[in-house]
C-alpha cells in the first residue's frame, strides 16, 4: 500500500481568516446571511451524515440507488484512471464508483477534496484500508477557490455529488463551473449530481425532519462562530426554518431569532443586534430541471454525455466531457 498523500490548501489560519471575513460581511448585511461551508466542523460533518440516514432526506438514498444502476456505465463511458471528488465528505456513495472503476480495470487514483479536514482524514483512513491498491491523494481545499490546484495526474473524472452544487448561489455556481472547466484538459470528465425540482411536500420535510437533526445542523454554524470567533450566540434562542422558494426553485434554510438579542463576536470586536423574529439565511439548496442542468454545463464548456434520473425524477446524475 502506498502512503496516502494529503495536500493542505486551506490551513487553519486561512480558514480562520475566511471565516472572519464571511462572518463580518454576513452579519452586518441586510438581511443577515452566512455561507453554508461553515456548517462542516467535525460535529457538523457528523450531523450531515446523520441527515443522510433520515427517512425524510431522500437525496442520499436516491443518488445511491442511481449510482448502483449507473456506476458501471459511467466507468465504461469515462475510461478515467483517476477519480477526483469535490466536497467528498465521508465518500460513502463514492465507493460505488470506486468499485465500478476497479471492475473496469481502470482505477489507479482517488483524490477526495473537502473543506473539512477532520471529515477528510476520517474518510481517508477508512478508504486506505478498503482500497489498498488505489493511490489516495486527499486535498483539503475550497471548491470555490482552489480548483486550479487539483492534482493534475492521470485521466481524470471529477465527481461532485449529493446536489452540493445547489448550495452555491447562481453567480458563484457559474463561476465554479467555469473554473472547473478551466482546470480540466479536453476530454476529461465531470459527473454532476443534482437535486431536481419536485413536490414541496417531499422537499420541505427533507430539510425540516421530525427528529430535528437538520435543525441542529443549521444551528451548528452558531456553535462554530461561538468557538472560533469567541461569539456569545444563545444558540437555543434561534429556531430552524426551511422554506421552498418557488420563484428561485430552491430550499432556503434560515435561523430565526426567537427574541431581540445583542450578540458580540469578541474576535471581530463586533456587536450585532437581532430583532425578535429576524431571519438569517444560512443555506440555499437549489433544485434543477434537466434542461437547466444541460444548459449550465454547456455554458461552462462541457458536452453532456448522458443523464440518469430515478423513476420519481428527484435526483439526476449527469456525465459531461470537457469540450
Ligand atoms: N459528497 C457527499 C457530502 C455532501 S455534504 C455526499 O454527497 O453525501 C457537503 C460536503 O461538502 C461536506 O463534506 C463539506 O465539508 C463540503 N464542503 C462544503 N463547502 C465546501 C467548499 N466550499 N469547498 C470544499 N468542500 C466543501
Ligand atoms: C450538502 N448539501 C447537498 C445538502 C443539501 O441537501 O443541500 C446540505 C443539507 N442541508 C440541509 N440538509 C442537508
Amino acid at each position: 500500500m502506498t502512503v496516502p498523500l494529503l495536500d493542505i490548501h486551506l490551513t487553519d489560519a486561512d480558514a480562520e481568516t475566511a471565516l472572519r471575513a464571511d462572518a463580518r460581511a454576513g452579519l452586518t448585511a441586510v438581511p443577515k446571511h452566512l455561507p453554508p461551508k461553515w456548517f462542516y466542523d467535525a460535529r457538523g460533518s457528523a450531523l450531515f451524515e446523520e441527515i443522510t440516514a433520515l427517512p425524510e432526506y431522500y437525496p442520499t438514498r436516491t443518488e445511491r440507488a442511481l449510482l448502483e444502476g449507473s456506476a458501471d456505465a459511467i466507468a465504461a463511458a469515462s475510461g478515467a484512471d483517476t477519480l477526483v471528488e469535490l466536497g467528498s465528505g465521508s465518500s460513502a456513495k463514492t465507493r460505488l464508483l470506486l468499485d465500478a472503476f476497479r471492475r473496469a480495470g481502470t482505477l489507479r487514483r482517488y483524490v477526495p477534496q473537502d473543506v473539512s479536514e477532520p471529515a477528510l482524514r476520517e474518510a481517508m483512513a477508512a478508504l486506505a484500508a478498503e482500497y489498498p491498491d488505489v493511490d489516495l491523494h486527499g486535498v483539503v481545499g475550497d471548491f470555490t477557490a482552489h480548483l486550479d490546484r487539483l492534482p493534475p495526474h492521470g485521466r481524470r473524472m471529477v465527481a461532485f455529488l449529493g446536489g452540493t452544487i445547489g448550495n452555491l448561489l447562481p453567480s458563484p455556481r457559474a463561476e465554479f463551473l467555469r473554473a472547473l472547466r478551466a482546470a480540466l484538459r479536453p476530454g476529461e470528465q465531470f459527473l454532476l449530481g443534482t437535486g431536481l425540482v419536485t413536490d414541496p411536500e417531499v422537499l420541505v420535510p427533507a430539510y425540516d425532519d421530525a427528529a430535528g437533526v437538520t435543525a441542529e445542523f443549521n444551528r451548528n454554524v452558531l456553535h462554530v462562530l461561538n468557538r472560533e470567533l469567541r461569539a456569545d450566540f444563545d444558540v437555543d434562542a434561534f429556531a430552524h426554518l426551511a422554506r421552498w422558494d418557488t420563484a428561485h426553485e430552491w430550499i432556503e434554510m434560515r435561523l430565526v431569532a426567537q427574541r431581540a438579542m445583542t450578540v458580540t463576536l469578541a474576535e471581530l470586536e463586533l456587536t450585532v443586534a437581532f430583532a425578535a423574529g429576524e431571519e438569517m439565511c444560512t443555506e440555499v439548496s437549489a433544485k434543477f430541471r434537466l434542461p437547466g442542468v444541460r444548459a449550465m454545463l454547456a455554458e461552462a464548456g462541457f458536452a453532456v454525455v448522458h443523464s440518469w434520473t430515478d423513476a420519481d425524477e428527484r435526483m439526476a446524475l449527469t456525465l459531461a466531457s470537457a469540450a
